[in-house]
This record gives structure tokens, C-alpha cells and sequence, in this order.
């Protein structure tokens, strides 16, 4: 029996399926994503700006990635259904060797695969990744761990040999043994080529909706960073949780202390 909790990936996509994942940073989301039926959890970097109030992912350490694998995999073991993909943050898979050290650490705090950020010039470190035993999980397009270097979050393919190059590299990524590959930001129309192209399933943020799966970063889905939310992002129209809670802690302090606070 495969021990691989990315193997139904492929599969999902010879079979039409698509694959829906959202980020999720602690024990109770897990359970509550777990328990809704979201069969792929991605404890991304993303949590910097979200969770930890970074202005990009570039500060997120290797510790903060473990700790909060650590609660996820809590959460998800309840019930042992959903796969924990976990994002190498920056600056740790410099080189293969790092790349391998970095992995092991989220795989021991619960990640069933990991996710880094580049393309065909990180093939030795995916592949050293790969060859440890560690599944694991492409991103190509607009790269956040990149934004310092390329002066903002854009969009990617517009340019033909930009888009050629997108294309080669999803090529490398699903030759070398990706389960799938994560594509932000992507020209929707190169995303579908890219789909097309690789037998692995293409989850997209903002590429549009051809992609073999969508995902979103929750905060953002449900409203739980009200102060800023990407446009591509269609918000679920019921769940505006972070106007809610504040609506709720102020109605806790008008019980506590007889007034309503302004
Ligand atoms: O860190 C993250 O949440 C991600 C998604 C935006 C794909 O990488």
C-alpha cells in the first residue's frame, strides 16, 4: 500500500475530478476543513501576512512553518483524511542538501508533502526532495517569496517567452515526480495549456478557471483579513468572519462593561 497521501492526485485528474485546497494554519481550521470535506490543506507561507502580520513571506522562518504544520497535522489526525502539503519557506532550500534538511523538518512535524517556489532551476533540489522519500508539490507563476526582486505581486505568460518558459518548467516539474503544481497568477490562457500538458493535476490562484483545481488562501475567502483581499479572490457570500467577529467581541464588551464600544 502506497504510504504517498499525494498518489490520489494524478488520479483525480485522470478521472475528471477536480481538486479544491484551501491554506490552513491551526488545529480547529483543520478539523473544520477536514470535516467539511476539503481533501488537500496547505500550510503556506501565506501565513506571514495573514496569521503572523508580516508584509510579505519573506520573514517566515523554518520554526514558525513546523509549529503550525505541527497544529494542523493535530487537527487533521482526528480523522486521517485530508493531505498536508507544507510551504518550504524562503531562503531554506538554497541548496539540495537544505532543501532535503528543510523537508524532513515539516514532514516530521506532520506535512505529507512540500511545496517550494521555482522551476526548472530548482529541479536539483526537487529532486533531492523527491529522491528522500518526500513528495512534493510545484509553484510557478507569481512566486511570493520573489516579490522583493521582482518590485510587486504580477502576473504571469504575457510575454510568449515568458509563457514558453512557464510551460518547460511545469514540463520539468511533472517529469521529475511533482503530485501537482500549484500556478499563481498565471495568464489564464497559458495556465490551460499548461493543463493540458502535464498528466498532474494544475491548481490555480488567480489563473482562471481551467486549471485541474482552485486555491485560496482562507483568510481571504471568508474574509478574515478584512483590510486587504486580492481581486481574483470571489469570497463565499455567507462567511464575512473577520466583520462578524469584531461585531461579536464588541457585543462580549457591551455585556462586560455596559458600553458599547465605538
Ligand atoms: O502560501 C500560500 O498560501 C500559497 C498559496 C497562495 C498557493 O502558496
Amino acid at each position: 500500500m502506497s504510504t504517498d497521501k499525494t498518489s490520489w492526485l494524478p488520479d483525480a485528474k485522470r478521472n475528471g475530478e477536480k481538486v479544491a485546497v484551501l491554506t490552513c494554519y491551526d488545529y480547529p481550521t483543520a478539523r473544520l476543513l477536514d470535516e467539511a470535506g476539503v481533501r488537500l490543506l496547505l500550510v503556506g507561507d501565506s501565513l506571514g501576512m495573514v496569521v503572523l502580520g508580516y508584509e510579505d513571506t519573506t520573514r517566515v522562518t523554518l520554526a514558525d512553518m513546523v509549529h503550525h504544520t505541527r497544529a494542523v497535522a493535530r487537527g487533521v489526525a482526528v480523522t486521517g483524511q485530508a493531505t498536508v502539503v507544507a510551504d518550504l519557506p524562503y531562503k531554506t532550500y538554497d541548496t539540495p542538501e537544505e532543501a532535503v534538511t528543510s523537508a524532513r523538518a515539516l514532514v516530521a512535524a506532520g506535512a505529507h508533502a512540500v511545496k517550494l517556489e521555482g522551476g526548472r532551476k530548482f529541479l536539483p533540489q526537487i529532486e533531492a526532495i523527491l529522491r528522500a522519500g518526500i513528495p512534493f508539490v510545484g509553484h510557478l507563476g507569481m512566486l511570493p517569496q520573489s516579490v522583493k526582486e521582482e518590485g510587486g505581486y504580477k502576473i504571469k505568460g504575457r510575454a510568449e517567452e515568458e509563457a514558453a518558459a512557464l510551460e518547460a518548467d511545469a514540463a520539468a516539474l511533472a517529469g521529475a515526480g511533482a503530485s501537482a503544481i500549484v500556478l499563481e497568477l498565471v495568464v489564464p490562457a497559458v495556465a490551460e495549456r499548461i493543463t493540458q500538458a502535464i498528466r498532474v493535476p494544475t491548481i490555480g490562484i488567480g489563473s482562471g478557471e481551467a486549471c485541474d483545481g482552485q486555491v485560496l488562501v482562507l483568510h481571504d475567502y471568508v474574509g478574515l483579513f478584512p483590510w486587504f483581499r486580492p481581486k481574483f479572490v470571489k469570497p463565499d457570500p455567507e462567511a464575512d468572519l473577520g466583520p462578524a467577529l469584531r461585531e461579536a467581541a464588541k457585543r462580549f464588551v457591551l455585556r462586560t462593561t455596559g458600553y458599547f464600544p465605538s
